[in-house]
């Protein structure tokens, strides 16, 4: 079958269904080109939160479908390459989670979505990198914080906030890699460019950055700034949302390889055959999805 075809099949089954495809920024430029909604975790949480299709089709990575399914019980919620996780979601377990509270009574968790059911639903709170921010000054200031799973996220909190917490070691194999030497050849390369990049990147690249923003908030932050040229410290399949939205802005990659590759996995094919089979239903134990979503709609309370 052609792309057209399998865009045609996409098309008749969405409609059957009454469908929504939810992608990505990261997804391949196929996918984000026939997604009824492009957009980073908050953004795709907030429209799964809200939307009156009956199947929810969500092409990123589990722990993001399994937060649609987290919000909507109801909901057929479908994830077409059930393999695609997120190896920083998998380095804190609920059990390890307990384990650290008990040591830390009195303690609230704050618990960055890219995690499980089981560790969001023993969280008070969750966040995404969109929201992090207001979400930590939202807790009362003599409150002490843990913060899983991501260390980097974590300290780039903890410096925007001016306020301690306690950081689980876990991090973003793909954002964690990029160094600050890489950063700084590409602005040798490029010194009229400015430097946007993801908090999940390490401290030490943070620190170098004009800008440090969620997927959204770097192509906000792109949109309305009046220079023309970046270098972008995320992972490379943004790169086609920034061309989209900003055809006459040049973007350079903060490092040659930038790449999720459980964020690849999904191709026009794989989805195509997700809607006609209705496959990989994702589905999570009522008493973890409800502890889960108390965490999650705390979130969605807070301003992003
Ligand atoms: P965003 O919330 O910025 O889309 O980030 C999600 C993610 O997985 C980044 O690696
Ligand atoms: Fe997870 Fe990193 Fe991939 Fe985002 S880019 S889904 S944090 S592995």
């Amino acid at each position: 079958m052609t792309s057209q075809d399998l865009a045609a099949l996409i098309e008749r089954r969405k409609r059957d269904l009454n469908a929504v495809i939810l992608a990505h920024f990261y997804q391949p430029p196929e996918i984000q080109d026939l997604a009824d909604f492009v957009g980073d975790s908050l953004q795709l949480a907030i429209q799964a939160a809200n939307t009156d299709a009956d199947v929810i089709v969500f092409c990123g990575v589990h722990f993001m479908a399994e937060s649609a399914k987290i919000l909507n019980p109801g909901k057929m919620v479908l994830l077409p390459y059930l393999q695609a996780g997120c190896p920083m979601a998998d380095m804190v377990t609920a059990e390890e989670l307990r384990k650290w509270k008990k040591e830390h009574p009195g303690y609230a968790v704050v618990t960055y979505v890219n995690s499980s059911a089981e560790v969001k639903a023993e969280s008070d709170v969750c966040c995404t990198s969109a929201n992090a921010l207001n979400v930590v000054r939202s807790l009362p200031a003599d409150q002490p914080v843990l913060f899983v799973p991501d260390r980097n996220l974590g300290a780039w909190i903890m410096n925007q906030t001016g306020r301690e917490m306690e950081l689980w070691p876990g991090y973003c194999p793909v954002h964690n890699q990029l160094t600050a030497g890489e950063v700084k050849e590409q602005i040798r390369r490029y010194p009229e460019a400015v430097v946007v990049v993801h908090p999940e990147v390490p401290p030490e690249v943070a620190a170098l950055a004009e800008a440090v923003r969620s997927t959204a908030g770097i192509l906000k932050y792109v949109q309305e700034s009046p220079a023309r040229e970046f270098i972008i410290g995320t992972e490379e399949g943004f790169l086609h949302t920034l061309k989209k939205h900003c055809p006459d802005k040049v973007f350079h990659l903060a490092r040659t390889e930038f790449l999720c590759e459980d964020m690849k996995k999904i191709n026009l094919e794989i989805l195509a055959q997700a809607l006609e089979r209705q496959e990989h239903q994702i589905e999570v134990p009522e008493d973890i999805r409800q502890r889960a979503e108390q965490a999650l709609k705390r979130m969605l309370a807070i301003a992003p």
